[in-house]
């Protein structure tokens, strides 16, 4: 089957011209002006983007956490994340203590398989290294997990000791998988909370009170001193304060391989979302929290500057009225996490390329490019080339839109960018070839997502 989509303005990360795509058996077989139609099916794009589909390399898809599972599974988080004009995204798997990681694989991947509407890799969290914790950790390379997460948060659940963060680095410098680090002082905010509980202090704004952003910067600064001990790379997941981003800088600045995301709603939210009145604040209650104003504009700055490299979701999402309420008179009982897999292409899109602060180039490489190179998914995703899979958004830079959860397809009840207007949007999504999302309506089928076997030493770094 060949599909040529013609008169569109092809960006990808490095450049945008006028061309046409033509794509044959899933893969793009041809990019310049003027390919004869021949035989093929026409699709117009005159006027239009043709952009490398959105890669989400941050999701909680099925996932249990906090007393409950993210109310998004595999087909409902996927389509919506189709809708918005994402194509590929990278779930984590969860090791649960005492076990091995291979059976959280098996697990994750059943949860995925039959339901998954787009192409997704997984990465796993690590929560235990005893036995054969560094061995597992190569078998899951081979197996295409090119990367695995830690927790420097949230004692007794996720959280590792430096040991155990030590031993993981050093086993990625042999192995080339990446470390992705939730950089928070666990044990410090775990006193603050603590206190703050003690004196009565249970709404959902201490929250964010509670996990201050030197906290942030603390474990940032110690997770890539120990990545330079090991002689790793270290990847910086949903950085969400102007300290932390201080400390990736200093870092990059001196040629260390240290990368980092930040998430929609650090860039555009602020810790008064929490103060809402009753307990509305608990649709904003996500770890790292949401900070004061002044943070934004920093990293915003630090996207345009190259400091962070991508921006993902951090998609967990939990329903305010049967999940959230878990909470409702203890923040520390609030699951933590927010909707989002659906409006990042669209917020990063208006509120970057709109408003002057990202170049259209850039756009494409933090939300599609830079996450596919960093995972070991280029040039087969984040990229429009012959040879790539032909996962293309057709973009319609005029489309005005309203954010709502009265429209949205995650399957979650509310909205943390309700009635956020958006110019720019996602016309159709085509993943392998396939048009998935045309003009609102849904033509992809559950199931049809494939395993993401990513290659470890992704080509990001020497
Ligand atoms: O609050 C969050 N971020 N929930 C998801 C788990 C994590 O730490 O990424
Ligand atoms: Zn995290
Ligand atoms: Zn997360």
């Amino acid at each position: 089957m060949t599909t040529l989509i013609q008169n569109g303005t092809v960006v990808t990360a490095r450049e945008t011209r006028q061309a046409d795509v033509l794509i044959e058996d899933g893969v793009i077989k041809e990019v310049r002006a003027g390919i004869p139609a021949d035989s093929a099916r026409v699709i117009d794009a005159r006027g239009m983007y043709v952009i490398p589909g959105g890669i989400d390399a941050h999701t909680h898809l099925d996932m249990p956490f906090g007393g409950t599972t993210s109310s998004d599974d595999f087909e409902t988080g996927t389509r919506a994340a189709a809708f918005g004009g994402t194509t590929s995204i990278v779930d984590f798997a969860i090791q649960a203590r005492g076990t091995r990681m291979r059976d959280a694989l098996d697990t994750w991947w059943k949860k995925a398989e039959g339901r998954a509407v787009i192409d997704y890799g997984l990465h796993m969290i690590v929560t235990d290294l005893a036995g054969a914790g560094l061995e597992d950790m190569d078998e899951l390379v081979g197996e295409g997990v090119a990367s695995f997460k830690l927790f420097m948060a949230y004692p007794n659940v996720l959280m590792v000791d430096d040991a155990t963060i030590f031993r993981a680095l050093s086993q990625t410098a042999k192995n080339g998988a990446l470390i992705c680090m939730h950089a928070e002082n666990g044990s410090v905010i775990d006193v603050i909370v603590a206190r703050a509980l003690a004196e009565g202090k249970r709404a959902p704004v201490y929250h964010a009170l509670t996990r201050p952003p030197r906290a942030e910067a603390e474990a940032v600064h110690r997770a890539i001193a120990m990545a330079e001990i090991a002689g790793a790379p270290v990847y910086i997941v949903h950085l969400s304060s102007e300290d932390a981003l201080n400390q990736v800088r200093e870092a990059r600045d001196r040629g260390v391989p240290a990368f980092a995301e930040t998430c929609p709603q650090y860039l555009l939210l602020s810790i008064e979302e929490l103060q809402r009145p009753g307990f509305e604040g608990a649709k904003y209650v996500f770890t790292p929290p949401l900070r004061p104003r002044k943070h934004l504009t920093k990293l915003w700055d630090g996207l345009k500057h190259d400091h962070l490299q991508v921006v993902s979701t951090d998609h967990c999402p939990f329903c305010f009225k049967d999940q959230k309420v878990l909470g409702k008179d203890d923040f520390t009982k609030i699951p933590n996490g927010g909707p989002g897999i659906e409006n990042r292409m669209q917020l990063i899109y208006h509120h970057g390329v709109n408003a002057g602060k990202l170049t259209l180039n850039r756009f494409v490489e933090i939300t599609s490019t830079a996450p596919a190179r960093i995972f070991g998914m280029y040039p087969k995703k984040g990229e429009i080339a012959p040879g790539s899979d032909a996962d293309l958004v057709i973009w319609d830079p005029n489309a005005v839109y309203t954010i709502s959860a009265e429209t949205h397809h995650m399957r979650v009840d509310y909205s943390m960018f309700e009635g956020f207007e958006v110019r720019g949007n996602a016309r159709t999504v085509i993943s392998r070839g396939e048009v998935v999302v045309d003009g609102g309506a849904f033509l992809g089928k559950p199931g049809r997502g494939q395993y993401l076997k990513r290659m470890a030493r992704g080509g990001a770094w020497k």
